[in-house]
């Protein structure tokens, strides 16, 4: 507007109308009231649309808010719901707590069960939840695979997509109907905002537009600025982060106080041939097993200076902390060693090195 490269900053709530005929033909207005959209909401929304390839996004005010609104959407009582085993841990404590309450059915399945998912559905299956790579430990599921038959079954279908961003995964051209995304991770990439998105295609996102109405959640304007103005760097960061998580996990792999390294780039792991399938590229997040019991974890952990302890993750400065998979039922850990999750961020990578060589020499002091 005007030739300003930003769109303005809309702090709003009440939309004046012209007269009381526009009050009555307001549907057909692009802007009715704050709630339901600003100049500023539209701006990042339909550059995720974009970037996606979707019909239509919301906004909401945390990546949790972009699970759960979509899940109420399509869920009522006596469904049924399919949610891989792999899935982020809150996302699991809202099916077992909210949604079992209201009556939904849930069961996990394991990320590898690809066309085998056909086998689980029930005729009332209503929305098959994926997450890829499954959030900890990593597994790539076929999405398309999932999806096909989820739809054979009358099924929709949510993917969280938040560790490849739509840079490196567009699920939509995978058979998936809604895309999530915790834009708190790496769209607003300085640790300083908290959102979430739901990215949807032309079927389903009158019924997710209007359940995020009726229940009265979009995303506050500053935020919003936020995070237009973290996704227009998120291309460059992410090639930074790819980078240097693929030399650390690479250096990690290399090393014998290391058992494991669970990176979907990586040649050596599982799933590569899955995530070289359907990805263009990886994040900045992924775990390695410690060998020990907890102690030593701790030990590792506490020994960091640079790395920080703390639980989210796409922002600029690295965090560690330790897995922990007891809500598992199927993708549980090997059992012996605990699994140190890394969020790799824009550091130089020799002083992150440095940094886990203090955590490796706390570890085998622990070890004693
Ligand atoms: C995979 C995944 N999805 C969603 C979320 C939720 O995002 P938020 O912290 O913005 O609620 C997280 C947060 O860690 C996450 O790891």
């Amino acid at each position: 507007m005007h030739g300003f490269v930003n769109p303005p900053v809309v702090h709003a709530s009440t939309v004046l109308f012209e007269s009381t005929e526009a009050m009555k033909k307001r549907q057909s207005l692009p802007y009715t009231y704050g709630l339901r959209g600003t100049p500023t909401t539209k701006a990042l929304e339909e550059a995720l649309s974009e970037l996606e390839g979707a019909h239509d996004t919301i906004l909401v005010p945390s990546g949790l808010a972009a699970i759960t609104i979509p899940l109420l959407a399509f869920l009522g009582a006596g469904d049924h719901l399919l949610v891989v085993d792999s899935v982020y841990t809150p996302t699991r404590t809202f099916c077992n707590g909210t949604l079992k309450r209201m009556g939904v059915e849930i069961e996990y399945f394991d990320p590898h069960v690809g066309a085998g998912i056909a086998e689980l559905m029930k005729p009332n299956t209503k929305v098959v939840f994926l997450e890829a790579p499954g959030s900890n430990t990593f597994e790539v599921m076929d999405v398309r695979a999932v999806c096909d038959a989820a739809h054979a079954g009358g099924a929709v279908t949510m993917l969280d997509n938040t560790w490849a961003t739509p840079l490196y995964f567009r699920p939509l051209e995978h058979g998936v109907d809604l895309s999530i995304h915790a834009l708190t991770k790496y769209p607003g990439g300085h640790s300083d905002v908290m959102m979430g998105s739901v990215s949807a295609n032309e079927a389903t996102i009158k019924r997710l537009r209007d359940t995020q109405m009726q229940i009265g959640v979009n995303a506050a304007p500053d935020d919003v600025y936020l995070v237009l103005r973290g996704l227009k760097t998120m291309g460059v960061r992410l090639e930074r982060h790819q980078a240097s998580a693929l030399e650390l996990a690479g250096w990690l792999e290399s090393r014998d106080d290391v058992a494991e390294v669970r990176h979907p780039a990586l040649f050596s792991f599982f799933d590569h041939e899955l995530y070289d399938r359907q990805f263009s590229g990886s994040s900045g997040l992924f775990s390695f097993l410690l060998p020990g019991g907890f102690d030593q974890a701790a030990a590792f952990l506490d020994a960091l200076r640079l790395i920080g302890l703390g639980y989210s993750w796409g922002g600029h400065e690295s965090l560690a902390v330790a897995v922990d998979l007891s809500d598992r039922t199927i993708c549980k850990g090997p059992g012996n060693g605990t699994f140190i999750r890394l969020q790799v961020g824009l550091e130089d990578v020799p002083d992150l090195k440095a940094d886990l060589e203090g955590g490796f020499a706390a570890a085998s002091a622990a070890r004693g």
